[in-house]
């Protein structure tokens, strides 16, 4: 692991607070995610499940956790599957969890090789009157063409077991990942203090004609060398138009003099997230409509964080970001004022220019669970990134940060990351 380990009493705690929830009698079945294959025997890396990453700290691929609170038998409450290695595995992938360690991180006292999975649940399932199983359930982007481990685990378990009761495990993770508890908070700061020092470094050694990727390239050495496990998704390193494209990545053109670039991109840390976006210009000097385009995000950015309290809805708070922004287009000359009066407010003009959401749930996930029904409560970890996007002008400004909500307001987890437009040109400016 690249990461400092983590206290099993964090993982022992949501399994607490994972089985309050449970129906009576019934098993929860939470699987590891495949190992992604690409050509010949070429693969993609690992990403575990982060529903199983949240129950057991297990990052390992070919893992079950079982759990059964009212088990008869005190050891089958809970049970962890990992993979038996062998000599093979050890001489050309290296060691893999014993049983030992994984109870070390997991707290997980009775731990079994995988391939006893199945028997040693027939014996548990004939007691039990129902199951829950994981499945991705992101409200846009669920995985809808591959097949899952947890697609095949459902089939299975509803074709050996047609008549138990069956429920949905993400139901429950989605209601108690988003308010994070202190190591969580402590693990994404980690990840928002590893990616300052890699963005300064980008500012140092951006200049007329460097190409977007090796901005790319200078972010990914930095933010290795400084303990990230990696990216915590493809970084958007955009200059000029490219700026205007929402999820660009290719990453692959020339950054021009009179240019701005914006970058988003975050720190993965012991699978949690950091997601900031800067822009800064390519010359180390904001043009007059760079930085008047510059100062109206960044009031939105300030004005639309202040907003993220306990209590508000996602809805009312988008809303308000949303007049926000429509302010500041009216300013830029780019709304008029009397037409936006007369809108129809199903079209509103605003959408020409800022086209998406500024608040996301950040955790395991970027695009973090949780239910943007459910108002803001202290303990939540959001991201504010208000943006005016203008491919006329070759502009396109995003500002990014991450602010975990209290009782008292909202505190910036990335308030060490340069934003003001005279920080960002004395960096790029001084050796
Ligand atoms: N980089 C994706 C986002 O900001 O949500
Ligand atoms: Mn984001
Ligand atoms: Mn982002």
């Amino acid at each position: 692991m690249r990461y400092e380990p983590i206290q099993n009493t964090l993982f022992i705690k949501n399994r607490d607070r994972f089985t309050a929830k449970m129906k009576a009698n019934t098993i929860a079945i939470l699987t590891s995610n495949d190992v992604k294959h690409n050509n010949a025997d070429d693969v993609m890396g690992f990403a575990q499940n982060n529903d199983l990453f949240y129950l057991s700290g297990i990052d390992q691929e070919e893992t079950i956790l079982l759990i059964y609170p009212d088990a008869y038998k005190k050891e089958q409450r809970e049970i962890l599957f990992i993979k038996e290695t062998n000599e093979h595995i050890k001489i050309w992938d290296g060691e893999k969890l014993t049983k030992e360690q994984a109870t070390e991180v997991s707290g997980i006292k009775h731990v079994e090789w995988v391939q006893d999975f199945e028997m040693t649940l027939q014996y548990m399932a004939f007691e039990a009157d129902g199951f829950y199983l994981g499945h991705n359930e992101h409200l846009k982007r669920a995985t809808k063409d591959q097949e899952t481990q947890q697609d095949r685990m459902i089939a299975w378990c509803k074709k050996k077991y047609p008549l138990h009761e069956y429920y949905r495990a993400a139901k429950i993770t989605r209601a108690l990942r988003p308010v994070k508890s202190e190591e969580e908070i402590a693990l994404i700061q980690q990840a928002a203090a590893i990616s300052v020092a890699s963005f300064k470094r980008v500012l140092k050694v951006c200049k007329p004609q460097v190409k977007e990727y090796e901005l790319e390239a200078e972010l990914t050495y930095n933010l290795t060398k400084a303990g990230a496990s990696h990216h915590a998704f493809q970084p958007i390193v955009a200059s000029g138009k490219n700026a205007c494209a929402l999820h660009y990545n290719t990453n692959d053109a020339m950054c021009n003099d009179g240019e701005m670039i914006l970058m988003d991109f975050g720190v993965c840390y012991a699978n949690y997230n950091s997601d900031t976006t800067r822009c800064f210009p390519v010359s180390g000097k904001f043009s007059a409509r760079q930085k008047e385009v510059y100062t109206s995000v960044l009031h939105c950015l300030k004005e639309g964080s202040s907003l993220l309290k306990p209590g508000i809805t996602s809805s009312d708070y988008e809303a308000k970001m949303a007049n926000l922004v429509e302010t500041q287009l009216i300013k830029l000359g780019l709304l008029d004022a009397t037409e936006v009066a007369n809108q129809d407010p199903e079209k509103p003009r605003y959408k020409k220019y800022f086209m998406h959401g500024t608040a996301h749930h950040i955790g395991l996930d970027v695009h973090d669970v949780g239910l943007y029904s459910r108002p803001f409560e202290a303990g939540m970890v959001l991201t504010c990134e208000p943006g005016i996007y203008i491919p006329e002008e070759g502009i396109g400004c995003r500002l990014e940060n991450d602010y975990l909500l209290t009782n008292d307001g909202n505190i910036n987890l990335t308030a060490a990351m340069p934003i003001e437009i005279e920080e960002i040109e004395a960096i790029m400016n001084t050796n």
